[in-house]
């Protein structure tokens, strides 16, 4: 038996306004909450209790989940009041462990999406005897993150801050995320205040001579933390790029949830998901993209790499690329939203009212714009 902290307290901030009204872990992925995908994952490699360290939105994961039965695991939920951070949400969480102090417990970040090994990393943590076991991962471009080099027995030799100079680059390793503790060093752990793990609690086991390994997997990696990253690896689990028990359907271009409706004259491809109740009309083509319940793709759009939020609508021949939808917002006709734009929950986004290139018809016939009106006035200065 084994059991695990499942981290999915934070306010995933960089995801708003989709994380307006569902924390970050249950947004939906390739058709389910993404913690699920973390779940039967666990589960495959003989997790059969995790514990859900809990804080913001902490009602939603227990409404959704109950003890874990239907999902052939124990689950159970200790919710922190104000966040505590990454360290002080494992050491709130040890209460609901029932393991012995030699014992190992995995750590999840709920918003990783991996091909890891997770049986293979406890195994070799438990046959190593360490005290903490990091799944590292390589990355091209290491500036954004904070760097983990291990010796050649992958002893960790330090915990190095964002480097700023191509010097301080010492390695392309980093934190993945993914964590085997042994039970008593979790208990060490400072109780009842804000501590972070990667800033204080490994750096602190290092200056002590604890044993803390770091062992690079090189499978499939991604921190679903932005926009971008969130619908990519919605596309690549329904894409079958990485694989998860939770994915509830066959691989392949696009995944329809029960109750979708697509017109047989729309165009779904690159790991598109349309969920219950969701309509995509004739002409739509849908690249890549989170279509969230009850959104309506009107006839024509064109949406790619974005994510459409729970009853929102895409007007016709409105375009997307790279946008986010909040949660029943309206774009209207003939918009044109270029990469990187949020759209508010709830808001109204007028018939052509954002375009990065001509408009069809400028403003409707017989009408003229408060803002061309200015500009004429301005020119007849
Ligand atoms: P951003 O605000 O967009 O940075 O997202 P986040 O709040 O999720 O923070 P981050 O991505 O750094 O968190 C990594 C993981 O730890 C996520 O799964 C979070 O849910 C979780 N997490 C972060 N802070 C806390 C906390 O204080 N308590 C708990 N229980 N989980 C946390």
């Amino acid at each position: 038996m084994t059991e695990a902290i499942m981290l999915v307290g934070g306010k995933g901030t960089r995801l708003r306004p989709l994380t307006t009204h569902t924390p970050k872990p249950m947004l939906p992925v390739a058709g389910v909450p993404f913690i699920a995908h973390q779940l039967a994952r666990a589960a495959a490699a003989g997790v059969t209790r995790v514990v859900l360290a809990t804080s913001y939105l902490a009602e939603v994961f227990e409404d959704h989940f109950q003890d874990g039965s239907p999902y052939g695991i124990e689950l159970v939920y200790l919710t922190e009041k104000e966040p505590l951070g990454t360290g002080g949400a494992i050491r709130n969480a040890a209460s609901g462990l029932t393991c012995g102090p030699d014992e190992p417990v995995l750590v999840f970040n709920g918003d990783i999406l991996s091909g890891l090994d997770i049986a293979s990393l406890r195994d070799g943590h438990v046959a190593a005897g360490a005290d903490v076991t990091l799944h590292l991962t390589r990355v091209e471009d290491p500036r954004a993150f904070g760097l983990v080099p291990t010796d050649a027995h992958g002893r960790v030799l330090e915990f190095l801050e964002k480097p700023e100079t191509p010097e301080q680059i010492v390695t392309d390793q980093i934190n993945a995320g993914c964590y085997v503790f042994t039970r008593s060093v979790i208990d060490r752990i400072p109780a009842g205040r804000e501590v972070s793990v990667e800033r204080e609690t490994f750096p602190e086991l290092l200056e002590t001579g604890a044993l803390v390994r770091g062992v690079v997997d090189t499978s499939y990696w991604l921190d679903l933390g932005t926009p971008g990253a969130f619908v990519r690896g919605s596309a690549d689990l329904v894409l079958g790029l990485v694989d998860s028990p939770a994915v509830p359907g066959p691989t392949g271009e696009a995944l329809l949830l029960p109750g979708a409706t697509v017109a047989p004259a729309a165009v779904l491809s690159s790991g598109t998901v349309v969920s219950e109740g969701a309509v995509v009309e004739a002409g739509a083509i849908v690249e890549g993209s989170v279509i969230l319940p009850g959104a309506v793709i009107g006839p024509d759009a064109y949406v790619k790499d974005s994510i459409v939020g729970a009853y929102a609508t895409v007007g016709a021949r409105s375009s997307l690329d790279g946008a986010v939808i909040g949660d029943g917002a309206t774009v209207e006709s003939d918009n044109e939203l270029p990469a990187g734009i949020r759209i508010a929950c709830g808001v109204l986004l007028p018939v052509g009212a954002v375009r990065t290139t001509a408009g069809p018809g400028g403003c409707p016939a017989g009408e003229t714009s408060a803002a061309v009106v200015h500009a004429r006035s301005v020119a007849a200065r």
